[in-house]
């Protein structure tokens, strides 16, 4: 592989690239589809994102499995050698309709082990990266470790749904907490645990939703897995909780299965 801070340097520059093509879209009119259903969206800048995302990596790791949103097809996928996990615009949803709170996340795994994750909060020009060898950095600032806060004293992020419907009794968790918030991207909620300001989140996600924030997180000595306490599956969907440590043992003694 190139030195990590080489790629660290590279990396960050794709990024800023995609900001400055992000920010511009908010003075044109958007192509929008919609995906799985009405509230599932894709715009011509995320595919445009992540065509050049993956045109860059391959130019760099021609070999690289590449795991990317809008390209995915469900195939023969292992995390063999180098793995890029692509979501260009996480909160597609806050892009079209609020211009801010949403994020664009890469990160790199090696056999499957989590190398790197950056996550840009394109809009507040915040980029988070970082891995176990290097740290977290917000931008040049190094990040330390969020407070181990139990969850009586912190906030904590619930997908929509999964409250609504009461998923695994996440209702008493989040009348156990000092509240709940709900921004609509994955990226941002994470960004909201590491930097201590919620103790928690928690939500159905997919590979390309987590696979960043996973990096940083347990970097930062977070706690990040199912629900039920169990290890992520990098190549499944599935539900995922982020947590201090604290609060993952006080979730855990309130949540029950489904
Ligand atoms: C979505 C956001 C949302 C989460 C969904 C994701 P997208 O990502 O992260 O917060 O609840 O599960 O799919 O589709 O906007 O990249
Ligand atoms: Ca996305
Ligand atoms: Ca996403």
């Amino acid at each position: 592989m190139e030195s990590l801070e080489y790629l660290d340097i590279v990396v960050r520059g794709w990024m800023h690239d995609a900001r400055n093509k992000i920010l511009a879209a908010f003075n044109k009119d958007l192509d929008v589809w919609t995906k799985s259903g009405r509230n599932d969206l894709v715009t011509n800048i995320d595919k445009e994102i992540e065509k050049i995302y993956s045109k860059n990596i391959r130019l760099l790791f021609p070999e690289a499995n590449i795991i990317g949103e809008e390209s995915f097809t469900q195939g023969d996928l292992n995390m063999n050698g180098m793995t890029w996990f692509i979501d260009p615009i996480d909160g597609t949803m806050n892009f079209v309709k609020q211009h801010c709170h949403f994020a664009s996340m890469l990160a790199i795994y090696e056999n499957g082990k989590g190398v790197r994750g950056y996550i840009y909060d394109v809009v507040r020009d915040k980029l988070y990266w970082g891995g176990p060898d290097v740290g977290v950095f917000c931008n040049n600032e190094k990040m330390k470790d969020p407070s181990n806060t139990v969850l009586r004293d912190g906030l904590i992020g619930i997908g929509a749904p999964y409250l609504i419907h009461n998923f695994c009794n996440l209702q008493a968790v989040a009348l156990a907490s000092s509240g709940t918030r709900m921004y609509g991207s994955a990226g941002i909620q994470i960004i909201h645990v590491i930097e201590g300001k919620c103790v928690g989140y928690v939500s159905y996600l997919r590979p390309w939703d987590f696979a960043a924030g996973r990096v940083l997180a347990e970097t930062l000595g977070l706690s990040m897995k199912k629900i039920d306490g169990t290890p992520l599956n990098m190549l499944v969907s599935s539900d995922v909780l982020v947590a201090t440590k604290n609060a993952q043992k006080d979730i855990a003694k309130l949540t029950k299965k489904s």
